[in-house]
């Protein structure tokens, strides 16, 4: 067995020994947008530190646990607090909860972050809805020996935002006349965040949005045959872009700010996957 699948194999059993619920939703929620999770009708919470080899976040403030429940009757597992890249992880063991949740069930990943805008056309405060991805800045989660028993070592990332599921996001949010910019997503890999510069080369390069997570997260999903979606709270503009010095206590703000907004949005769009 490839010792990848074989460290999920132990945090499955450490989930099973606990429940048997099946997600169909998985949902990793982005810094400031973690509340949700408690407003949902919750079946259990099993945070990481009980499950066997799972990398526990560093960051402080953020939670670690998973969240099971339903929405409107759909079942899903929510990310309360994600492992980031620049906390020092590997690559794979910053995507073993993505892979955990595909073994547990879940057939949809919904992934939800913070952002800082690169478009000019961005505010903060904006939702964006990705709708592809740079992901070349930070490691590829399919380095080394493929894990067979997951999917194909040359993974097809054609459409790796599935147009089904971002045509739903639009209608919902149009539905409730909340504003959706729609853009590319490119991941970095922080913990600093950029410097005018590279503010620039993300522009030129085509994104929209930059943040420090979720497109490693989609490589893996994409590769283990996981339908994708996700959200951008666009918290600020990127470094350079405004005449005021960037902080993490703004971000998280900004966050807090469009929590309501964003909840009823995630609500909406659950309940109708
Ligand atoms: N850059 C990178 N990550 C971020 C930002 C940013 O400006 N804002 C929130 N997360």
């Amino acid at each position: 067995m490839h010792p990848v699948y074989e460290k999920l194999q132990g945090c499955l059993a450490s989930i099973r020994q606990k429940t048997d619920f099946v997600p169909k939703v998985a949902l990793i929620l982005g810094s400031g947008l973690g509340d949700y999770a408690e407003e949902i009708e919750i079946h259990q919470i099993i945070p990481y530190e009980e499950i066997q080899g799972f990398p526990v976040s560093t960051v402080p403030g953020h939670k670690g646990r998973f969240v099971l429940g339903y929405v409107k009757g759909v079942p899903v597992i929510i990310m309360q607090g994600r492992v980031h890249y620049y906390e020092g992880y590997s690559i794979t063991d910053v995507v073993l909860p993505v892979r955990l949740m595909k073994l547990l069930g879940a057939e949809i990943l919904f992934l939800t972050n913070a952002a800082g805008g690169v478009n000019f056309d961005f505010r903060p405060g904006d939702f964006m809805m990705i709708t592809d991805q740079i992901s070349s800045f930070v490691p590829s989660p399919l380095i080394g020996s493929n894990v067979e028993e997951l999917g194909e070592q040359f993974s097809d990332m054609s459409e790796i935002y599935d147009k089904d599921l971002q045509k739903l996001l639009e209608s919902t949010a149009e539905e409730l006349r909340i504003p959706l910019q729609k853009g590319v997503y490119i991941q970095l890999t922080g913990p600093n965040y950029e410097s005018p510069a590279e503010v620039r080369m993300c522009r030129i390069l085509g994104a929209d949005a930059v943040g420090m997570s979720t497109a490693c997260e989609a490589v893996a999903a994409n590769h283990c045959g996981m339908k994708i979606c996700g959200i951008s709270c666009i918290t600020n503009l990127a470094c350079g872009m405004s005449e005021t010095p960037l902080n993490h206590k703004e971000v998280q703000e900004i966050a807090d700010q469009k929590a309501p907004d964003f909840k009823r949005l995630l609500t909406a769009a659950l309940s109708r996957m």
